[in-house]
């Protein structure tokens, strides 16, 4: 699976609407392209916070706007881009050795966050330089 930018890429979820509403469902071995180890979300975020800012030497996530919108600042140290999340059946894959910001979330933004691994503290490069030496050291 690759896309225009390799580092990330754009997953869509299926969306089962009715006149009752709207249903997006995740599996595990299908839509997801490592084994789900984690869930966690980000909601009461103040409209005017930046999260983020740290890149993973090994985590793979997909992040998606549950409720809301908020915008995405992705680097791999060579190129940047950004996206703004705002569909809940469409996530962003980030590889490893991504650095990323986000910004600009919505009044009562939910974004939902799934992890190819537990929280380990010693996996975040929390130093820009140090990301971008260690990006460096790599190709
Ligand atoms: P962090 O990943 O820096 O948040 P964000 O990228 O959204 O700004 O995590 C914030 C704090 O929460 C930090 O102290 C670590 C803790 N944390 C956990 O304990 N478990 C987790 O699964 C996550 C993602 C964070």
């Amino acid at each position: 699976m690759t896309g225009a930018k390799g580092f990330v890429r754009m997953i869509d979820l299926p969306r089962v609407s009715d006149p009752r509403g709207d249903l997006t469902f995740v599996e595990g071995g299908n839509h997801i392209p490592f084994d789900i180890a984690r869930v966690y979300y980000l909601y009461n975020v103040p409209v005017d916070a930046e999260r983020g800012g740290h890149a993973h030497r090994e985590l793979e996530q997909i992040v998606f706007p549950l409720s809301g919108s908020f915008r995405m600042k992705v680097n791999d140290g060579e190129t940047k881009s950004e996206y703004w999340l705002r569909d809940p059946c469409k996530g962003l894959y980030i590889s490893k050795l991504v650095w990323r910001e986000m910004d600009s979330f919505s009044q009562g933004a939910v974004c939902m966050v799934l992890a190819s691994r537990p929280y380990e503290e010693a996996d975040y490069f929390r130093n820009y330089n140090k990301f971008l030496t260690a990006v460096r050291k790599k190709s």
